[in-house]
């Protein structure tokens, strides 16, 4: 990945290969690139043959839902029979069964599972990941997965970016004051700040959930303290949450399955990134994928991510995504590189750390069991790293079955 970032529409197609390239690494960081022949002269104490395989940057997963408690493999037969999504949620299911689940954990057991989903994270590539709260919807929930976000960030080499997301439901008990629920929420970020608990604040602008209105008074409260500002938008009704973001200068807009026509210009004359998370509608069964191609084509900077969360989208391989990305998409595999390194790392304020290999970053590579880049959206389904290394640091290595 050539260019800083974020990469722009028809930018996102030019990447550049380096054939039978090297890469010198000290300590944590990369001090040197060259050809395999010139590399001669670096005296190194240890030396990876990546064997002639595929060498990129980590990649950078810039959405999921990391913290939760339980799982919802129960609502699969609802969602077979036909239950739409909303209305799950709906009769207290959803979203809102993962909050009873998350209010019941302990902090150690939600430190515990968030811990192994990152491993799994790390061992299919993902160097640098963002987390969300909103399994909560109380200040005693919501603060408790954000400090386990934060715990995370020092127990576990991969890098993490809080974001806050309280208002990700209506609690019941609040059914019918969503604005006394907002005010709720919005009271805890002065803390999240204090703590350095969250650098963004997200909502879920939704049929059923928070309105237009409601989001841009939250999110303007957020912004006045200081957050970075997301929105899940535009993913199930096209409320206009694309614009939303867009108006509020948004770092990233999320979601936009259905974004009108309008909604697509605004993002390509904006700075915001459009983060693209198609295995959502893959896994909730819908037609409508997100028109990343016209948004691309319009000029937009997209990025791709997991939204791995324990309804929607139940995956921690960016992989996965990636093959979705070409199949349902349509966007090119220079695209979708360029979606889940440098754009990524962009879209959760990290485009001066992560998403590309640079001397002077963080030496966060992976090498690939594949011949090149065009390979991994094309074999879907299955792990392709063969070596992740973090921070100068081989972390994960394919094991020898023979
Ligand atoms: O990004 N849309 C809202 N939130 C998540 C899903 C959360 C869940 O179903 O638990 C999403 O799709
Ligand atoms: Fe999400």
């Amino acid at each position: 990945m050539d260019k800083k970032g974020p990469v722009k529409g028809r930018d996102m197609t030019m990447l550049t290969v380096w054939n039978d390239a090297a890469i010198g690494i000290k300590g944590d960081q990369v001090v040197w690139i060259g050809s395999t022949k010139e590399s001669s002269i670096l005296e190194a104490s240890k030396t990876i043959d990546a064997n002639g395989r595929l060498v990129t940057p980590g990649l950078v997963d810039p959405h999921t839902h990391l913290v939760f408690g339980g799982s919802r493999e129960e609502e699969m037969a609802l969602k077979q029979q036909g239950v739409p999504y909303l209305d799950i949620l709906k009769q207290g299911g959803g979203i809102l069964s993962t909050v009873r689940a998350t209010r019941e954990a302990t902090y150690q057991e939600l430190l515990e599972k968030a811990l192994f989903h990152l491993d799994r994270m790390a061992m299919h590539g993902i160097t640098t990941v963002e987390a969300k709260s909103g399994y909560g919807l109380d200040a005693v929930t919501e603060l408790k997965q954000l400090r386990v976000v934060k715990e995370a960030t020092t127990v576990h080499p991969l890098d993490i970016v809080s974001t806050f997301l309280g208002a990700h439901a209506i609690p019941p008990d609040y059914r019918d004051d969503p604005e006394a629920f907002l005010t709720d929420m919005s009271e805890l970020f002065d803390v999240i700040k204090q703590e350095n608990l969250a650098e963004f604040i997200d909502i879920f602008t939704e049929t059923g959930v928070f309105s237009i209105v409601q989001s841009r008074r939250y999110l303007l409260k957020a912004k006045e303290k200081g957050f970075g500002l997301k929105i899940h938008a535009d993913e199930i009704d096209p409320l206009g949450g694309t614009e939303l973001a867009v108006e509020l200068g948004a770092i990233s807009g999320d979601h936009l399955a259905v974004t009108s026509d309008e909604g697509i210009q605004k993002l390509a004359n904006s700075q915001t990134i459009g983060v693209i998370l198609p295995g959502t509608s893959f896994y909730l069964g819908k037609d409508d994928y997100a028109r990343a191609r016209d948004m691309i084509d319009a000029g937009a900077a997209i990025a791709l991510a997991t939204d791995f969360n324990p309804g929607s989208s139940v995956t921690e391989n960016l992989q996965l995504i990636m093959a979705i990305a070409a199949l349902k998409l349509n966007l090119s595999p220079e695209e979708i590189w360029h979606a889940v390194t440098v754009n990524a790392a962009h879209a959760i304020g990290r485009g001066e750390q992560a998403g590309r290999i640079a001397i002077g970053r963080k030496a966060d590579i992976v090498i690939w069991d594949a011949p090149n880049y065009k390979y991994i959206p094309y074999h879907f389904g299955v792990n392709h790293t063969n070596t992740v290394i973090k921070n100068g640091k081989v972390l994960y290595e394919r094991p020898a079955i023979r």
